[in-house]
């Protein structure tokens, strides 16, 4: 039972065969990084243009690498939303189309539910479900969500960010500071150069539902720390790094990287950390979970695994692998599988939903 995933909500395009929900037989993606990291972040118009050009040979190498001929597909599924309108209907509709010639189902996929898929697929191949209810914080770009995932892949909002995202914090930090696009992997990389206790940042008080975050306070009083210093000649050496090479390595950068901004980095990061798993714990205790499922581009970061590797959670922590934490295709193919059994299909007239909500 083999399932082609399709996700362009962003500035990925990706595309993956998936066989029985959990056995990844190819997983290719196209990052559009080059086209955008130059102007600090996703550019719509250039996503759109990007995924027109990729998605062909894109899903040829899915097919080609898992050795999958198109009659052996049984379904399709896409992601429907939520992302940039025009990236996603990139994906549905050539998804539409395979569909289409070929007689198979389309499965419409939630982004969101495919990141919560890239975690317990792991789980599951390893024959080791996950116990429900289980928590679910989804960090990553563009989402920072907490769920209660029930049985039978029923999810329930607990918490979200009334502001930036986790990734996006991490990424205006970044930009802000000379590091370029994305910011989450340089300063992962960078934090542990820092002392994470040398900068103070005061936890933000939530009005209504604690469960619900916002980082729009540290992202500003980083920029009053930026401003409170003259930082324009390490910021210009970082940008004249970043022209020279899209990936500076470790040492590169630390080589224009003073002690104090080291710090920063890794008061910052350790800040956000603290902010994520303090919620996740209190949603835990509230649901009676019996597993956290950590997943989206930020649950790359290392700061995050180690902080959650010791805080004594009561149960399991499930991460995802780190290449099907970032956007990916065969998430979107295992979130299909159960679909697929329920026989729960999209019509021809699916549509892209730029603000689909899980719960
Ligand atoms: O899941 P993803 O690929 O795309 C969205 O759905 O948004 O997540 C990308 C985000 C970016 O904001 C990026 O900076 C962040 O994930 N990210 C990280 C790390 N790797 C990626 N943030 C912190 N630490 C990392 N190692
Ligand atoms: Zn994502």
């Amino acid at each position: 039972m083999r399932i082609l995933g399709i996700e362009s909500s962003c500035d990925e395009t990706a595309a993956a065969v998936v066989e029985n929900g959990t056995t990844v037989l190819s997983s290719i993606v196209a990052s559009q990084l080059s086209t955008h990291a130059k102007y600090g972040g996703v550019v719509p118009e250039l996503a759109s243009r990007e995924h027109l050009r990729a998605i062909v040979p894109v899903v040829r190498l899915a097919l080609e690498e898992s050795g999958t001929a198109l009659p052996e597909l049984d379904a399709v599924a896409v992601t429907e939303g939520p992302g940039l309108v025009g990236a996603l209907l990139v994906g549905i509709t050539y998804a539409k189309a395979l569909c289409f010639a070929r007689n198979i189902p389309l499965i419409a996929v939630n982004h969101i539910e495919g990141h919560i898929f890239a975690v317990m697929m792991d789980a599951a191949r390893e024959g080791e479900g996950i116990d429900f209810p289980a928590v679910a914080l989804v960090v990553s770009g563009g989402h920072t969500h907490l769920f209660e995932v029930l049985e039978g892949f029923r999810y329930r909002l607990l918490g979200r960010t009334r502001d930036d995202a986790a990734g996006e914090a991490f990424d205006k930090v970044a930009k802000l500071l000379g590091f370029g696009y994305p910011g989450g992997p340089v300063i992962d990389r960078l934090a542990e150069f820092g002392n994470p206790r040398a900068v103070r940042f005061t936890s933000p008080k939530m009005k209504g539902n604690p469960l619900d975050f916002s980082f729009s306070g540290l992202k500003t009083a980083v920029l009053h720390w930026f401003e409170a210093r003259d930082m324009a000649e390490e910021v210009e050496a970082r940008r004249r790094l970043l022209s020279r090479t899209l990936t500076p390595t470790t040492k590169e950068w630390l080589a224009v990287t003073p002690k104090e901004t080291l710090d920063l980095l890794a008061s910052f990061q350790r800040t956000v950390v603290d902010e994520l798993l303090r919620r996740a714990r209190v949603t835990g205790e509230q649901t009676g979970a019996n597993a956290l499922i950590i997943s989206g581009g930020v649950a790359c970061n290392s700061g995050l695994r180690q902080a959650a590797a010791q805080a004594g959670f009561p149960y399991p922590v499930y991460f995802p692998t780190p290449k099907l934490a970032t956007d990916n295709a065969a998430m979107i193919a295992a979130a299909a599988f159960p679909k697929y059994e329920r026989g729960e299909f999209a019509g021809m007239s699916l549509k892209a939903r730029a603000n689909l909500a899980l719960a």
